[in-house]
């Protein structure tokens, strides 16, 4: 048997000595007492090998992290289960890597709970000002976190507090702070801080942000664990703050405002039409009205506002769904590839005069670097942007619209339901017009090669249909511009 003593401070260091050395000379890890002055019975305990042994060790990449964090949990058995996988993995290089391996998975618990540990460490420890002899401010605190984390959790507490000296005292030892450099000492009896003003303007502060209205206790326990409580400063103020919650919620319920805020006045104007201007009544005024619109926020990205175009007596409306990139620079509808791929199409179907606009008239996209995305606008984007399409639809007076895509079927029937099912088919329009639903041609140039021949034949034919339809006169449009 050989036996390693781990101080209470830097045993992460030791540790890793002793088992490099240990693991070179194979040295099972049954036959190891990684001791922490526990008093394990160390009668007839050999001490460790004084020098490496002929095996190279090696390790993964992660393992130096995990080691950090399971040496901290305060499990006696933490250390020798970390020595089991380095020993393991001289053998079976993927054991540790494992997730269904029974000691990796434990000793990623261990690790987790040391994680957990530090990050509380660092989010509830207060300090509290101490008398300084130099230019630095000085401050301590208590802290009693559950694993041995000292070493490994105050480093944060340097680089954040770097300007002043601090020391942090626990059970298992104190961190030390002062001019820039950070220093472990073994444990003293717990500190009697003196009474900090900051403390009371902290407690204020808790005070004022503490809702009454949205008290949740289990969550509150659950993120501030009730053995912290102890030493927060602040948690002192929360039984009181319970009582009175009711109360407070009850005047803030009272005092509620009954008006808007007058930011709402503003967001409303600039939403809705605005009443004062008549209303346009050619496509051309239309057109120059549009240009202005700032109805929803798309106005302020795109580069213009990008109006239907095309015969304004054609029977046949084809609505799209958004200017894309190319269209919001020309200022012009279906130029881009998308656009041209419809017009290939129209041509072979034969389709007459159209008139070609599309449910929302301004390009909505994400910058990414020198590219614009192009982005789905929203329900409420297409709302918003109905205005112009029941208006341009009431000048323009189709007999039959043809949908493209989802946006554009659902700025016109109002029907979100999804396209499959839908292609092909006539629906009515809010306005009470025949629509013919169909896929966007961008759509089908997403497609994989495979399945676009299809589309495109699916798109053609609706091409096609219109041409009947409107032939055949049974798609009257019911609307009329007098609406
Ligand atoms: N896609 C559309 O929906 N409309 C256009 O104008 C161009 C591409």
């Amino acid at each position: 048997m050989f036996r390693v003593f781990l101080p209470s401070l830097e045993f992460a260091s030791v540790w890793r000595d002793a088992a490099r050395r240990l693991a070179s000379n194979n040295i099972a890890p049954g036959q190891i007492v990684w001791d922490r002055g526990e008093g394990s019975d160390l009668f007839g305990v050999a001490e460790q090998p004084q020098a490496d042994g002929p095996s190279a060790v090696t390790a993964p990449s992660s393992f130096r992290q995990l080691a950090e964090a399971v040496l901290c949990h305060r499990d006696p058995v933490a250390p020798s289960l970390l020595y089991k996988g380095l020993h393991r993995h001289q053998t079976d290089r993927r054991a540790l890597a494992n997730p269904a391996d029974a000691l990796s998975r434990r000793l990623e618990k261990l690790a987790r709970s040391v994680r957990r540990d530090i990050h509380k460490m660092h989010a509830f420890v207060r300090f509290r000002e101490l008398p300084s002899k130099g230019p630095r401010r000085s401050f301590g605190a208590w802290f009693e976190p559950d694993h041995l984390i000292l070493e490994a959790a105050t480093p944060f507490f340097a680089r954040r507090f770097a300007d002043m000296d601090w020391m942090i005292a626990t059970p298992q030892g104190v961190a030390r702070f002062e001019s820039g450099s950070l220093a472990f000492h073994l444990p003293a009896p717990r500190p009697d801080f003196p009474d900090d003003a900051s403390e009371t303007l902290w407690g204020t502060y808790f005070a004022n942000i503490f809702n009454p209205a949205r008290i949740h206790l289990n969550a509150m326990r659950s993120e501030m664990p009730v053995k912290y409580w102890k030493n927060l400063p602040e948690t002192r103020l929360i039984p009181a703050m319970l009582t009175t919650a009711e109360a407070r919620v009850d005047a803030m319920r009272a005092a509620l405002p009954t008006e808007a805020p007058a930011r709402t006045a503003r967001i409303l104007n600039r939403l809705a039409p605005d009443e004062t201007v008549a209303i346009p009544q050619t496509l051309a005024e239309a057109k120059t009205a549009a240009a202005n619109c700032r109805r929803c926020g798309l106005c302020e990205a795109a580069t213009q506002t990008v109006w239907g175009e095309g015969d304004p007596s054609a029977a046949l409306m084809v609505v799209g769904e958004q200017p894309g990139d190319a269209e919001d620079l020309a200022g012009r509808p279906f130029v881009g590839p998308a656009g041209q791929l419809l017009r290939t199409l129209m041509d072979e179907a034969g389709t007459g005069s159209v008139w070609m606009t599309n449910a929302v008239k301004h390009f909505k996209f994400r910058p990414r670097g020198k590219k614009r995305l192009h982005q789905n606008p929203s329900r409420g984007e297409i709302e918003h942007c109905r205005w112009w399409l029941d208006l341009e639809r009431r000048l323009v007076a189709p007999r039959l619209t043809l949908a493209l895509g989802a946006s554009a079927a659902y700025a016109l029937t109002g029907d979100k339901s999804p396209m499959r099912a839908r292609r092909g088919q006539i629906e009515q329009a809010r306005d009470g017009g025949s629509v013919l639903v169909t896929w966007h041609p961008s759509y089908i140039l997403r497609l994989p090669p495979s399945d676009r021949q299809n589309a495109r034949a699916e798109l053609l034919a609706d091409l096609r249909q219109t041409t009947t339809l409107l032939k055949d006169a049974v798609v009257p449009y019911r609307g009329s511009a007098s609406d």
